[in-house]
């Protein structure tokens, strides 16, 4: 068949083809399904012990835990109480233990859980509960306060301090804690023994005492060879498994203690 006996598609002028309705697009609709969560709950004014209460919530495929909690407080009981901002993994406010584990709610994904069993969401471990999912966060606060968690150098450079690409490589990954105390909280020598420092506190130290800009680091290591200091650490790697930003925190630690032994920051 020559080509001339096939009828050709009419084109549209431009102006023709804007008027046209857009053809939509199949949108898929989510998934729905329904997750018990049971949260553990206490009130001070009214409860002598925490409690379990079960709240069935409706849920899509990608919502989250926070999502979840948003849902009881909104739909189901207000007096839920619970910390959160950003809801994005950047301000650490809404570290929880979710099915034993230490995790920000606004990162723990339903779907990722076996949601023919419930979930059970409770506040993290080894901080003075005040209420529900909230504990009082100024114990972890003051170690934090305590490793002087500021770049400390002398003199006034003429225009900014000089460092290198591996300079700064070398403390890159301490640079990413959020202190959301999700690894101080999930530390079975900081459960045991509130006065320990905790992971927390030695990653932020680890930041500085690894800068080469900083002039502090003996002053940081000293505080850390306390009794409460490094060597607490048991290297059981929870604080490692726990920490929503991936840094090696077990490994940060073992570098604070090197450096405390041989006196060289490697
Ligand atoms: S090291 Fe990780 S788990 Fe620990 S406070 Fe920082 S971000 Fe959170
Ligand atoms: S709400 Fe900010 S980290 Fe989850």
């Amino acid at each position: 068949m020559s080509s001339s006996g096939t009828s050709a598609a009419p084109v549209d002028s431009a102006a023709e083809a804007a008027d046209r309705p857009v053809e939509a697009a199949p949108v898929e609709v989510p998934e729905s399904f329904t997750v018990t969560l049971i949260v553990r709950r206490y009130d001070p004014e009214v409860d002598d012990e925490p409690r379990w209460v079960d709240y069935d919530v409706q849920m899509y495929q990608t919502e989250r835990i926070l999502d979840a909690l948003h849902r009881i407080k909104w739909e189901q009981d207000p007096s839920l109480a619970f910390r959160r901002s950003c809801a994005h993994g950047v301000c650490g406010s809404d570290a929880m233990r979710i099915n034993g584990k230490n995790r920000l709610a606004c990162k723990a994904l339903v779907k990722d859980f076996d949601i023919s069993k419930p979930i059970y969401v409770e506040a993290i471990k080894g901080l003075p509960l005040e209420k529900d999912l909230i504990v009082d966060m100024e114990p972890f606060f003051d170690s934090f306060r305590e490793i002087q968690p500021f770049l400390q150098a002398s003199g006034k450079p003429e225009k900014e301090r000089h460092q290198t690409i591996a300079q700064r490589e070398r403390f890159d990954d301490t640079t990413k804690c959020i202190l959301c105390a999700a690894c101080t909280t999930s530390c079975p020598v900081f459960w045991t023994d509130g006065q320990y420092f905790g992971p927390a506190a030695i990653v932020n130290a680890h930041r500085f005492i690894f800068d080469s800009r900083d002039e502090a680091s003996q002053v940081r290591l000293d505080i850390l060879n306390d009794r409460e200091g490094v060597w607490r650490c048991r290297t059981t790697f929870n604080c490692t498994d726990a920490c929503p930003r991936g840094i090696q925190v077990t490994k940060a630690i073992a570098e604070v203690k090197q450096a405390m032994l041989t006196g060289v920051k490697l």
